[in-house]
């Protein structure tokens, strides 16, 4: 059944940005004629030589080639900072809520590039040039911003590690792209408690274990003291002390990367999601302006960490090239209490909020004391990201948090995808709690079998995307055979997202969440594999398989069968200290929900683990555990069911 539609409010529909009565017109013209449209909208960012290009790609799985405006040059820190200069220098650029409700700051464009120029200077005098690749471990404070423009403006190429990895994670993650500076601070504040950053960086390159890093640039944060190593550590108001603002943008090709981005997959190590500048900045500036209706007034509030590609291309990349004022906030929904985020909103009159539905449920948790005491009437539209919002939490955002005024943009989108693919537009479509309901301009969906075959009409199948969007990430970091592998061999010569989806009688798309070994926990992406292969380095541990289950307030849980090695007790001791070993080991975010001892794991025949059977015992599904005829030893399976932990 296709549900009952919020209408789009009139009057929004009537003031939107977009014409609501030439969308449908421009959608078809950028499906059927992609080079037009493309080169048209292409202009919306500033561009130092014109593209004669525009779209040159192919999906061919031997041979995926995504090419945007090859021919014109840009530089993607001064469509975020300098173009605004001659009409915005005087405008909020950001505001910055700390994580302590007393403390907040706003930045307008001319202090944004006073800060990203004077840093970029200050970069320069570490080596740092054209190419090179610089991580960033920072908190949510505009100095992440700063450090990532700077490193756009000199044409470096920053990837960002999310302040909530570990060491091992962060050595990983630098090594792999082998960065040669690390942009951290001493501290993170979140939730009243500090996030000892500095301190994950120092174990992340003891003992050598990152020989590219030539220096560790640390912004002073807190009061906090920690180690200092001489030979790598530099302040940050240091390095700046004696840099001025004289620092050209470096003249960059569409083609050239402007970011790294590490996301986990279904296999292997987390994969280096590789964005080129050009088809980047033009398909995030116009989506952030069309899905969320951006006037030249807002308080746009993307609740998002700068260290997911949410925080890249909705806090800094899209709102910045649109000249908007962007809201970074260092802290938790939930500290000082449950009404935080309804304060912030009233306390900066904020008109759109951009948050997760995981956040959404631990508010919706407290019943409606999130909205306590607040009035939330600047709100005009908000966002939905990172999961499929159950329709619970959509209806209590759009009457709790939006006053029953505010359309719920539920965006459907990736990593690998670089902006919003799948959403409600304020000017083109309506509403059904739960559904993303209609692809952006550009955007091809289509469902397909587990054959490959075409679905046509009302049905259910796996996502692919048929064609090229300029936002989409062109390789992954010096692994160009896996990248085709990943995303292009699967279905030959359409992008697997990875995700299920299904399509109404309508015509909208549902997204039903990942179809492979992706696990998505409070909007978090986590391999399976990752978190087995921090569980088999303990000692103890002769095997592990995880696997997803259904959590109420995380979306996913994490769910654990371990096999412990020959001789070593099972106890509530081992239990607690291996899920101390995987946070420490990888992130907090990984911490598993449930470990069950499990003498023996299903296999086929052949050694593969059966995780369809796993996943039904985590879920507490085993009644219909469906075909195990092909395990090598069935027995296995009523044991795991007998002592399941979800019950
Ligand atoms: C996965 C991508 C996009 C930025 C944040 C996550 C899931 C994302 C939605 C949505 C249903 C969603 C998908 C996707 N997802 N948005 N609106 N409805 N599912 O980026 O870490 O790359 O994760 O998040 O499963 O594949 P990411």
């Amino acid at each position: 059944m296709a549900q009952a539609k919020y209408p789009m409010p009139a009057e929004l529909k009537n003031e939107a940005r977009l014409d609501p009565a030439k969308y449908q017109e421009m959608y078809n013209q950028s499906i059927a004629d992609p080079d037009t449209f493309w080169s048209q909208h292409g202009k919306r960012i500033t561009w130092f030589t014109p593209y004669g290009q525009v779209k040159n790609t192919q999906f061919d799985k031997d041979n995926v080639k995504i090419e945007w405006f090859r021919d014109g040059t840009l530089n993607a820190c001064y469509n975020c900072v300098d173009r605004h200069l001659p009409e915005r220098a005087d405008k909020t650029a950001i505001i910055w809520e700390g994580d302590d409700v007393d403390e907040q700051k706003h930045i307008t464009y001319r202090e944004l590039h006073e800060q990203v120029t004077r840093f970029a200077n200050g970069l320069k005098k570490l080596g740092v040039k054209k190419g090179h690749r610089v991580a960033i471990y920072m908190p949510m404070v505009p100095e992440a911003a700063y450090a990532m423009l700077a490193c756009a403006r000199l044409g470096a190429i920053h990837s960002v590690i999310f302040g909530g990895f570990s060491p091992n994670a962060i050595a990983d993650r630098v090594n792999d792209c082998e960065a040669k500076v690390i942009i951290t601070a001493n501290e993170g504040r979140r939730g009243g408690k500090g996030v000892p950053l500095k301190a994950n960086v120092d174990k992340a390159v003891a003992k050598g274990a990152c020989p590219t890093v030539d220096n560790v640039v640390v912004f002073k944060h807190t009061d906090t003291q920690g180690d200092w190593n001489d030979d790598l550590d530099v302040w940050w108001h240091e390095l700046i002390g004696d840099c001025d603002t004289d620092c050209p943008a470096e003249v960059m090709f569409a083609e050239d990367p402007l970011f790294i981005l590490y996301t986990s997959g279904s296999t292997g190590t987390p994969k280096g999601v590789l964005h080129s500048t050009g088809g980047y900045m033009v398909y995030v500036s116009m989506t952030h302006e069309y899905v969320f209706d951006i006037r030249e007034d807002d308080i746009y509030w993307c609740a998002a960490d700068v260290g997911w590609i949410t925080g890249h291309s909705y806090i800094v990349y899209g709102p910045l090239a649109n000249g908007t004022t962007t809201l970074m906030f260092e802290g938790v929904p939930t500290y000082p209490d449950e009404t935080r985020i309804a304060k912030i909103i009233d306390k900066h009159k904020v008109n759109i909020l951009y948050t997760a539905p995981t956040a959404i449920r631990a508010l919706m948790a407290k019943g409606d004391a999130a909205a306590r005491g607040t009035k939330r009437d600047s709100l005009r539209i908000l966002g939905s990201v990172g999961e499929p919002i159950n329709p619970e939490a959509w209806e209590w955002y759009h009457s709790v948090i939006g006053n029953s005024q505010c359309p719920i943009m539920d965006t459907f989108w990736q990593t690998e995808t670089g902006g919003i693919m799948i959403s409600p537009l304020p000017a083109a479509s309506d509403m059904k709690p739960g559904a993303a309901m209609t692809p952006f301009f550009g955007v091809r969906p289509a469902l397909v079998d587990n054959e490959g075959n075409h679905l046509e009409g009302a049905s259910s199948g796996n996502l692919v995307i048929l064609d090229s969007w300029p936002g989409q990430a062109r390789t992954l970091w010096g692994d160009h055979e896996r990248f085709e592998q990943t995303y292009f061999s699967t279905y030959d010569g359409v992008y697997f997202t990875g995700d299920g989806a299904r399509i109404d009688e309508d015509g909208d798309l549902w997204i039903t969440g990942r179809v492979d070994d992706v696990l998505n926990v409070s909007g978090h992406r986590l391999g399976t594999a990752e978190i087995e292969s921090a569980l088999v380095a303990h000692e103890a541990v002769a095997e592990a398989a995880v696997v997803g289950f259904p959590h109420d307030l995380k979306g996913q849980g994490i769910y654990v069968y371990v096999t412990v090695v020959d001789g070593v007790d099972t106890s509530d001791e081992l239990r607690a200290e291996l899920i101390k070993w995987v946070r420490q080991e990888l992130s907090p975010i990984a911490t598993p929900d449930h470990i069950q001892w499990a003498p023996g794991l299903p296999k086929t025949r052949s050694g593969k683990i059966m995780r369809r059977i796993l996943r039904k015992i985590a879920a507490n599904e085993h009644e219909s555990l469906g075909d195990t005829s092909t395990l090598a030893d069935p027995s296995v399976v009523e044991s795991l069911i007998d002592n399941r932990l979800n019950k």
